[in-house]
């Protein structure tokens, strides 16, 4: 089946067409504004009647002419409001037989897409020379809450992790790895904390020429593929990627080695990307670098913008492995390629896409999209660091949480045991970081505060952790002889509204699918809590009579479902109590 909200675009849509004679019009259908307006209406009319130059309301009522109601199960009544709205009216018996249906379905009426796409998610992708800090979190927490929901749609997805694993910092640290290797024992202490050996490998650098030299030349021989150096820079990222593995672990984040895509792969092809370019007349020089001009790069002064391709020493940039991993991506028949990387690359993306479909490595069968994220902010307004002004490892600020969620529930439940706390303060701790995140609309910045990322009040994951945990609780003391599979009543209209929302998951799901901002997800968990404490406070569940009792106990049954199912797909684990 698909989702309410496709249906009825498609009916209404069917509906436009027969009265207009217009073909894929936008019927504009969305959840109704108001409780008044029925379940969900229709907006498009006002939009096609400009274009026709028609009276929008005489349209709307040509449109519902075409409207089949008595055929159409889901329909109960439409209705023509203001200058050409059409509100809908759901069924409540189509809606209580959707709502069984989705209760007996371990997958919740979210079907598979019957245009199933090979999508590339390019995210997390740290640079490999220092460790993941704070930064690096929204690319990788929004990734994969978008990995999960397009592969639970029936997507071909193929994560993709872009590390930063070549380029001239590489030789800086291979030099300073052979500065200690004559002690094995302090090259491991070194390596162990790889924040603190860049610094170290860095201020080598910077004060003596002659170390900056050998470090000069390692880039060299790494680059010619020089075994001795080869081998220690493996050492290097095998190092490296542990720590970030550990990371993805503690996150609950599913990348593993297979899904590197690292920049080191497309080392030798970028010469034949710089040839190609050449070939089509792309590329300019300027200052001995080679650039691409391209027309709608313009800077602030309207002075012409480059995308430099190759500097004037020869080396290759981060932009020149994008177009070859642009080019590799449609040559493997990809249909879409996301990258989920921070806002401030926009030009670089913008450009890399533009360049890619001038030079023809991109053609009109892909996709190519930046999802966009903002800066995590301190309360200070400015990019979150630590007090000294250091960036925070994102290892410190996970453990954090956990320290942070511990001393809450321990404070909550004195009752639980320490090694239930210590289960509940992982999830909830991770829970809340990730969620803050993934909450916020994904383009803007926002600003990181743990008072507010860990109150059970609000749109938080202690708060959608509890609401889950609560509907367990309920659940768990129903009498033995309970059912909780079938919703039989929806008389009170905090039923109905609860019910309703639990069926709109897969509307929900399809539109993150399309446009990526998991925060319309957590908005949804959200209201669906809300509407679960509304009908908990309303409807008396374990006291009401046999028959209601057991209803209701099915509604609760869908919603704790829905929740998890939800809570899952950004990737957070809900805890059966707290
Ligand atoms: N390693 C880059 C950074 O740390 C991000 C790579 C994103 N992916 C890409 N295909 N450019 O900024």
């Amino acid at each position: 089946m698909s989702s309410i909200k496709q249906h009825l675009s498609n009916v209404v849509a069917a509906a436009i067409n027969q009265a207009t004679g217009l073909e894929d019009s936008n019927a504009n259908v969305i959840t109704a504004s108001k409780p008044e307006f029925g379940d969900y209406q229709a907006n498009g009319v006002m939009a096609i009647a400009k274009q026709q130059k028609a009276n929008p309301r005489e349209l709307a009522g040509r449109v519902i002419e075409h409207i089949d109601c008595e055929g159409d199960a889901l329909i109960d009544k439409i209705e023509i409001a203001g200058p050409g709205f059409i509100n809908i009216h759901l069924s409540p018996s189509a809606l209580l037989d959707a709502a069984n249906a989705a209760i007996s379905d371990p997958e919740l009426l979210v079907a598979k897409t019957m245009s199933p796409e090979k999508i590339v998610v390019d995210y997390s992708s740290p640079n490999l020379a220092k460790e993941m800090h704070v930064g690096h979190l929204r690319g990788t927490i929004i990734g994969d809450s978008l990995v999960r929901i397009l592969e639970r749609l029936g997507h071909q997805v193929v994560r993709q992790n872009h590390v930063g694993d070549w380029g001239t910092q590489f030789g800086m640290l291979i030099a300073y790895m052979q500065e200690l290797s004559a002690d094995e024992s302090a090259l491991n202490a070194g390596l162990s904390d790889l924040e603190d050996f860049y610094r170290a490998a860095k201020d080598r650098f910077d004060s003596d020429p002659a170390f900056a030299d050998t470090a000069r030349k390692c880039v060299v021989k790494l680059q010619s593929g020089d075994p001795e150096f080869l081998a220690a820079w493996e050492r290097f990222i095998d190092e490296s990627l542990k720590h970030c593995e550990a990371l993805y672990d503690k996150l609950g984040v599913s990348l593993s080695r297979d899904d590197l895509d690292a920049e080191s792969r497309y080392n030798d092809d970028l010469p034949r990307v710089i040839a190609e370019l050449e070939a089509k007349n792309l590329l300019t020089e300027s200052e001995g670098a080679r650039c691409v001009f391209l027309d709608e790069f313009k800077g602030k002064e309207g002075d012409p913008l480059p995308l430099i391709v190759e500097k004037s020493d020869g080396g290759f940039l981060y932009s020149t492995t994008d177009l070859a991993a642009v080019r590799l991506r449609v040559k493997d028949k990809v249909d879409r390629s996301l990258y989920v990387v921070d806002a401030r690359q926009s030009l670089h993306f913008q450009q890399v896409f533009a360049v890619a479909r001038a030079a023809g490595f991109a053609d009109n069968g892909i996709s190519l999209e930046h999802i966009a994220y903002g800066t995590m902010m301190g309360k200070d307004g400015r990019p979150f660091k630590t007090r000294s002004g250091d960036i925070v490892k994102l290892i410190d600020l996970l453990d954090e949480g956990v320290r942070r969620a511990h001393a809450i529930v321990s404070e909550k439940n004195p009752a639980l045991s320490e090694e239930e706390r210590q289960l509940v303060a992982q999830r909830v701790g991770i829970a809340a970081v990730k969620y803050a995140d993934l909450s916020k609309n994904r383009t803007s910045d926002y600003v990181f505060d743990w008072s507010t990322m860990l109150s059970f009040e609000g749109n938080t994951a202690p708060y959608l952790l509890y609401a889950y945990a609560r509907i367990r609780s309920i659940l768990r003391k129903a009498p033995d002889n309970a059912t909780i599979n079938h919703i039989v009543q929806i008389g009170a209209e905090e039923e109905r509204a609860l019910m309703l929302k639990t069926l709109q998951l897969p509307e929900v799901l399809e539109a993150v699918a399309r446009d990526c901002y998991p925060n319309q997800l957590c908005n949804y968990l959200y209201e669906l809590s809300g509407l679960f404490m509304r009908f908990y406070e309303a409807c008396p569940i374990l006291k009401a009579d046999e028959e209601t009792m057991n209803s209701r106990l099915a509604l609760c049954n869908l919603t704790a479902e829905t929740l998890h199912t939800g809570l899952g797909l950004l990737g957070i684990e809900t805890l059966e109590q707290m």
